[in-house]
């Protein structure tokens, strides 16, 4: 037996269907949310127990059915009534052009078409039936003619409306648009994928065509897909605006996600403007878009234009360079880092893609060319978005060649031959050359050149590589004997920038202990860190004689970076070029001496409030070289805690345990008494 609904959790059950896909609209369709999440759930969970309390509340277009329903076990086809076309392409100004002259011949007329301009989403596109403003159902395009229903898996995706958000709305309403999935989605699917071990997804359209033939419409409630509409099909009923652009501004107060970039240009030369701008911000939009769909925008046009097989006369897509291609992979060669990673480099079949021609491609790692499971030989698929560097995406299986080779890693560095070592757990290899090998001693020079490193004006790139291809140069302190007869003999170097380059060499003596250290190129010493070594010792001595576990007294040396400073400073061609630079004449100061002259060694010390003189970092650098530690928080084991303006919780908890405070000023003049100049 079933209850009776008494008429007002009836009239309840239908005020929250409403408060609920009203919030929907806004956060899903309007990107603007109104109703707190907290209150969202409320509301949700509300109308989910009225539901089980009377299942005959549960309606196909209740709020709650988005969660996926029983798998099917195949789809239905479905016949459109009215089939479901597809677009000409454009590819140059010129044909897009044509495609204009052609409208205007054909409605015989010279006055410039007003057109709509909407990025052409990147998949998969679908046709959404609503009787009387309720989802009825959902289909892929299919052939045109025949899809396929999905109307539970589309019912999933909180962009789809499944009730209308007004009353005046055509009896039959037959929407269409493309179903996507945005590219932080897609990688966020991605990343999901392979920690679980699984392949994942080759590009965002195919994840959305994944997702959507899924017979298990929970799987699909878990994408992150989303809905944008572009126009209408069937319409019964009801009447809909004159103008194409205003049509899908109509289908948006209905509760549509219409595209954002959407634009209504006056002429052909306005499409062409926007198709450069989109264009430039195409790597910017949340989701891949392949090119722009011009439409003439007067639906009276639109009819006398009519159609031309497959696809109408009144709209064309103007197609952007693709972003993905395929080619051979001819080789695949191994190219040597400044700390010796060995990567291996994809050699390809020159391709055209995202708008420049690619030949070569990064394979990353080993783990990647597994990952990809590619030969040499295979069918690949390359990936330019954007500025990002080439990749490989993909192999295409069914085009593997019989004499396809396995890659193999070399296990000696293709540059010096030392040996190739990997550390375990590592994905990447090494060259345990070091300096020896040319490849990592060009790196090393252009790092130390670099400007937060020794900062040499006019030693690029390009002049380090020709100078290690040309002989002169063999080690990073080779740059200090370096003359201006063998310079000027480079390729485009004259006198005068040869001599510029000397004089940068001579300034770039006078250095900094941090600098000088960083400029080593050691591995995991980034600037901080050699910062921090440098305070800590004070003297390029006392650190090049310091053990892993002296070493790990550093602030925020760990024993990796310990084991790596220490490593350094045994291997003999390391001391040797440090004591080369010294003798060519790099020089600093040294840092002021920390060792000995720690007051506050084995403190803890915590700032909180605001420091008017001093900045936080600066109180901490003077702390910390005095021997404090600086922490976060207060407990029993705080020394003295700082309290400038504003301190709350932190002070609090000091009073409370009895602990020395300090103002601003009282820092300052214990500062002072330790010999710190402010
Ligand atoms: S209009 C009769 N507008 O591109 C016109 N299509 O090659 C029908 N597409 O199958 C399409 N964004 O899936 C139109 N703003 C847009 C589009 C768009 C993507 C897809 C659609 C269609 C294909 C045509």
């Amino acid at each position: 037996m079933t209850k009776t609904i008494p008429p007002e959790t009836q009239q309840r059950a239908l005020e929250l269907h409403d408060i609920l896909n009203r919030a929907n609209y806004q956060y899903y369709v309007l990107d603007a949310p109104e109703l707190p999440d907290a209150e969202y759930d409320r509301c949700l969970r509300e109308l989910q127990a009225l539901e089980k309390e009377y299942p005959q509340l549960i309606s196909s277009d209740s709020p709650t059915q988005r969660v996926g329903a029983e798998p099917l076990a195949a789809f239905t086809q479905i016949r459109h009534e009215m089939p479901m076309l597809s677009l000409d392409n454009a590819f140059s100004d010129e044909e897009l052009e044509d495609f204009d002259r052609r409208i205007r011949d054909r409605l015989n007329s010279s006055d410039p078409v007003e057109y709509a301009c909407e990025p052409k989403l990147d998949g998969i596109a679908v046709s959404l039936l609503y009787r009387d403003g309720i989802l009825e159902r959902a289909a892929t395009r299919g052939d045109g003619t025949v899809g396929e229903d999905i109307t539970q898996n589309v019912r999933t995706i909180y962009s789809v409306p499944l009730k209308l958000l007004a009353d005046d709305v055509p009896a039959v309403l037959e929407v269409r648009g493309e179903i996507y999935m945005p590219k932080a989605g897609f990688a966020a699917l991605n990343e999901k994928a392979q920690k679980a071990g699984e392949k994942g997804f080759v590009n965002p359209r195919n994840a959305a065509a994944g997702s959507l033939r899924q017979l298990d419409s929970r799987i699909t409630a878990q994408r992150p897909l989303e809905l944008c509409v572009y126009s209408v099909g069937l319409v019964q009923g009801g009447d809909l605006p004159e103008r194409h652009t205003e049509i899908l501004e109509q289908l948006n107060r209905w509760g549509f996600r219409i595209n954002s970039e959407m634009a209504v240009a006056e002429n052909i030369q306005a499409c062409i403007d926007y198709y450069r701008r989109l264009g430039e911000k195409r790597t910017q939009l949340a989701y891949d878009i392949d090119g722009i769909v011009f439409k003439v925008n007067s639906i009276a046009l639109q009819k006398r234009l009519g159609f031309v097989a497959r696809a109408p006369r009144w709209a064309t897509a103007y197609k952007f360079p693709a972003q993905e291609e395929m080619t051979e992979l001819l080789d695949v060669e191994f190219q040597v880092g400044r700390t010796g990673a060995v990567t291996p480099v994809a050699r390809l079949q020159p391709v055209f893609v995202g708008g420049v021609t690619v030949s070569n491609a990064t394979l990353h790692n080993r783990d990647e060319i597994e990952r990809l499971g590619v030969k040499i030989g295979d069918t690949v698929i390359i990936r330019r978005a954007g500025d990002v560097i080439p990749q490989v995406v993909s192999v295409v299986d069914s085009r593997r060649p019989a004499d396809a080779r396995e890659i193999e890693f070399p296990s000696h560095c293709p540059v010096c031959d030392s040996p190739v070592e990997a550390s375990p757990g590592e994905a990447v290899a090494r060259c345990s050359g070091g300096l020896i090998c040319s490849a990592q001693r060009k790196q090393a020079i252009k790092h130390f050149a670099s400007r937060k490193a020794m900062d040499i004006d006019g030693l690029g790139d390009k002049l380090v590589e020709q100078l290690v291809d040309e002989g002169l140069l063999k080690s990073v302190s080779g740059l200090y004997h370096l003359s201006l007869e063998p310079l000027v003999t480079l390729e485009r170097m004259g006198e005068k920038s040869a001599q510029n380059l000397l004089d940068a060499l001579e300034r770039s003596k006078a250095t900094t202990l941090p600098k000088f250290l960083y400029a080593l190129g050691i591995r995991e010493v980034g600037e901080a860190t050699a910062r921090n070594l440098a305070r800590h010792f004070g003297q390029l001595e006392k650190l090049m004689h310091a053990d892993t576990e002296a070493l790990q007294q550093v602030e925020d040396v760990g024993p990796v970076v310990a084991h790596y400073v220490a490593e350094f400073f045994e291997q003999p061609h390391n001391l040797e070029e440090v004591a080369a630079l010294q003798q060519a004449g790099v020089h600093w100061e040294d840092e002021v001496q920390e060792l000995g002259a720690q007051p506050l060694a084995g403190q803890t010390w915590v700032l909180t409030g605001k420091l008017e003189t001093l900045s936080r970092s600066e109180a901490k650098d003077y702390l910390q070289r005095l021997g404090a530690k600086v922490a976060g928080s207060v407990s029993a084991n705080t020394h003295t805690v700082v309290a400038g303006p504003g301190a709350g919780s932190k002070l609090n908890k000091a009073r409370e345990l009895d602990l020395p405070v300090l103002d601003e000023e009282g820092l300052m003049a214990m500062l002072r008494t330790q010999g710190i100049e402010i």
